[in-house]
């Protein structure tokens, strides 16, 4: 029964929308059970996907019956496999969407319109109070982007059609998390294309500008670019003020000392586990990673110190005896 509606569902899309999706696989090799069992809405999706998920499109003149094949722009993709395992993955894209959109071309209205916010949906719910949605607004609105840039929102760090929860969500490691995180920056602060949309300043050469720090490979895959970047705070779990680059953390000792501030941040989820679990928080630089200067923890320094002791107790012995005994 469903598979009769999809076919009829298909040839009407065919022959009303005056456009036809190139599928570069055909949809029906796509295995839309497995997304049926997340989302109510996955053959209303489709009539959006069959375009979206693409890299091109037909563009149809039915009057003069002629026919051009059209790119889909990279930014407009949207793929299945990210939308159905993201944090909303139970959505109708017009949930979100104005139903304009059901219209090709995309009227101006629709492409106009507001999007929701987080805060829209998720502010002052119970359910939810565990991220802290009101303080998360509250930082973010004094950060760079907020203040500095007029059409920034949360939506360009979390992919409407991608987010996950990564660091402190069950089954990500450190470092999986520390990449998801850094590539949500890097995706406008390493390609141009994407920067220049929000500001008329000059590329910004993330390469040159972290020159000062040695190992940069190492260090951008061991901790995030907000651990420098914004200031910690005790309310949230992701700090989300991102402060102006003059305020960044620059002193090596910030990180590499026995205080790191990673333990506040980075490290914030495991070291409250380490501390439930083993009694020292620096359990978790000593299992998960090695940073310099920070692995020191009072059980290791109290077991150096017995041994100091024990050694000078013998030396001491030793001596004690060979005087005694010469005479
Ligand atoms: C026939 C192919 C096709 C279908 C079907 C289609 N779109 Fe689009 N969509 C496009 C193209 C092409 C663009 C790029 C902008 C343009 O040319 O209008 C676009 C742009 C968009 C944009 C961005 C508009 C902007 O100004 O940035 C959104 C949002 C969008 N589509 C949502 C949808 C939704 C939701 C559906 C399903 C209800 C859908 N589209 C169905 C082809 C399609
Ligand atoms: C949770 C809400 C939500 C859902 C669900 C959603 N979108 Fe979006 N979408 C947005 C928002 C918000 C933006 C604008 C992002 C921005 O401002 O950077 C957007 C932007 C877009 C764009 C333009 C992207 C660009 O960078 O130009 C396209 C295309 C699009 N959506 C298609 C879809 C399709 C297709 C679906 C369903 C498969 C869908 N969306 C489902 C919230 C959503
Ligand atoms: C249109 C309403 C709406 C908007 C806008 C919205 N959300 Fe959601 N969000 C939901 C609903 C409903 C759920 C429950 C999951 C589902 O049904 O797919 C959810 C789930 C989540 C979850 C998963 C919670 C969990 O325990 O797994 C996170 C995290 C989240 N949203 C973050 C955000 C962020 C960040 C934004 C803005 C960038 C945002 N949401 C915007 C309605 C919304
Ligand atoms: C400059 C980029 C950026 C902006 C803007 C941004 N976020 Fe985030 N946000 C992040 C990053 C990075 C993470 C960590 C992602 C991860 O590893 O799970 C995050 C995580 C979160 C989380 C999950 C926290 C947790 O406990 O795991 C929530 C909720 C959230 N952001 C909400 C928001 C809201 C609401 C806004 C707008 C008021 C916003 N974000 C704007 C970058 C941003
Ligand atoms: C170890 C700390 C640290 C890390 C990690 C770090 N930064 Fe920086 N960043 C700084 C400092 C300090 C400056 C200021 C440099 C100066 O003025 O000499 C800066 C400067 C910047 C600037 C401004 C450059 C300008 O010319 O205005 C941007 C943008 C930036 N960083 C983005 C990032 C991104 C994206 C990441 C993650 C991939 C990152 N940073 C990781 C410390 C860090
Ligand atoms: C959607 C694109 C986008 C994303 C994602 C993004 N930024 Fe930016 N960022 C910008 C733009 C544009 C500017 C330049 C603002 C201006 O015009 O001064 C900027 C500026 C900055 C600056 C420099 C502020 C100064 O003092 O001049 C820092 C630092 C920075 N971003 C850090 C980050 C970090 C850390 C992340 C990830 C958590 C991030 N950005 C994510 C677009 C982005
Ligand atoms: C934001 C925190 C932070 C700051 C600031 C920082 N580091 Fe690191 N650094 C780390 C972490 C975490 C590692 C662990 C990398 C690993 O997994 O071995 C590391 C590793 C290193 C390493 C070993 C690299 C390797 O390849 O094994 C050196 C050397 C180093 N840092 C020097 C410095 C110097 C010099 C500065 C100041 C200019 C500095 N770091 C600033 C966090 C930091």
């Amino acid at each position: 029964m469903k598979k009769i509606t999809r076919i009829l569902l298909s040839i009407f899309l065919a022959f009303s929308a005056g456009t036809m999706a190139q599928s570069d696989s055909a949809t029906s090799d796509l295995n839309l059970d497995a997304y049926r069992q997340v989302n109510d809405f996955v053959d209303e999706n489709e009539s959006c996907f069959e375009c979206h998920a693409n890299t091109k499109y037909v563009l149809i003149d039915e009057f003069f019956g002629r026919e051009i094949m059209q790119s889909m722009c990279k930014d407009k993709i949207v793929t299945r496999d990210e939308y159905y395992s993201m944090v909303h993955n139970s959505f109708a894209c017009l949930d979100c969407h104005a139903y304009e959109y059901e219209e090709f071309p995309h009227p101006l209205e629709a492409r106009l319109e507001q999007p929701y916010q987080c805060i829209d949906c998720h502010g002052y719910d119970e359910n939810y109070a565990h991220f802290r949605f009101e303080d998360i607004e509250m930082e973010y609105m004094e950060s760079v982007h907020a203040k500095g840039i007029e059409n920034f929102s949360c939506w360009k760090c979390h992919d409407p059609h991608a987010y996950k929860l990564t660091i402190g969500a069950d089954g990500t490691s450190i470092s999986d998390g520390i990449a998801y995180n850094n590539d949500i920056c890097l995706s406008c602060h390493s390609d141009f294309s994407r920067f220049e949309l929000l500001t008329e300043r000059e590329e910004i050469n993330i390469l040159e500008t972290h020159d000062w720090l040695p190992n940069q490979a190492t260090h951008f895959g061991s901790v995030r670019c907000i651990e420098c970047h914004t200031s910690i705070s005790d309310s949230t779990f992701v700090a989300h003020h991102v402060l102006s680059s003059d305020k960044a953390v620059k002193k090596c000792a910030e990180c590499h000392s026995k205080n790191s501030i990673l333990m506040a941040s980075l490290y914030k989820h495991e070291a409250k586990e380490s501390r439930r679990r083993y009694g020292f928080i620096n359990g978790v630089i000593l299992n998960e990673a090695y940073v310099i200067g920070a692995n020191r923890n009072t059980f290791l320094s109290t077991i150096g110190i017995i041994l100091f002791l024990a050694t000078l107790g013998g030396v001491s012995i030793h001596i004690i005896a060979r005087i005694i005994y010469k005479k």
